[in-house]
């Protein structure tokens, strides 16, 4: 749906200071986010994850899109530890459509 990931090319500003996605994307604060709709948690190689979110990774977390809105939703809550430093995406059409945006990156 291209008009849900233009509105979540919105959202994702509120991403960009930690995180890049698409052709050229480097990690930084963030790993890169390419690839990140149904792809393994904590994957991403060459990035230093926390220790929580590398034992999601070991049990087999896939972020599809109900694990990533409840991730988004509230970081620190969904997992205690990560050191995603982000309160948090509050409102639905903001996560279902930030969701729909990083799907466009899917290979
Ligand atoms: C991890 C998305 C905002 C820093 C992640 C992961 C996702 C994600 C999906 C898991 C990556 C993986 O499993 O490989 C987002 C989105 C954001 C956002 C969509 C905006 C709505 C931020 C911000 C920061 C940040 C603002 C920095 C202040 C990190 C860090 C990790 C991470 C450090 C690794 C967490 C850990 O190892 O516990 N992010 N993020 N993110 N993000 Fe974000």
């Amino acid at each position: 749906n291209a008009e849900l990931a233009a509105a979540g090319k919105k959202v994702f500003k509120k991403c960009k200071a930690c995180h890049q996605v698409g052709e050229g994307a480097k990690n930084r604060t963030g790993p890169i986010l390419t690839n990140i709709v149904d792809g393994a948690a904590g994957a991403v190689d060459g990035f230093k994850y926390s220790k929580p979110m590398k034992k999601v990774a070991e049990a087999g977390l896939v972020w599809n899109d109900a694990e990533l809105s409840a991730f988004l939703a509230k970081p620190k809550a969904y997992m205690k530890g990560t050191k995603m430093s982000f309160a948090g995406l509050k409102k639905e059409a903001d996560q279902r459509a930030l969701i729909e945006y990083l799907r466009s990156f899917d290979e």
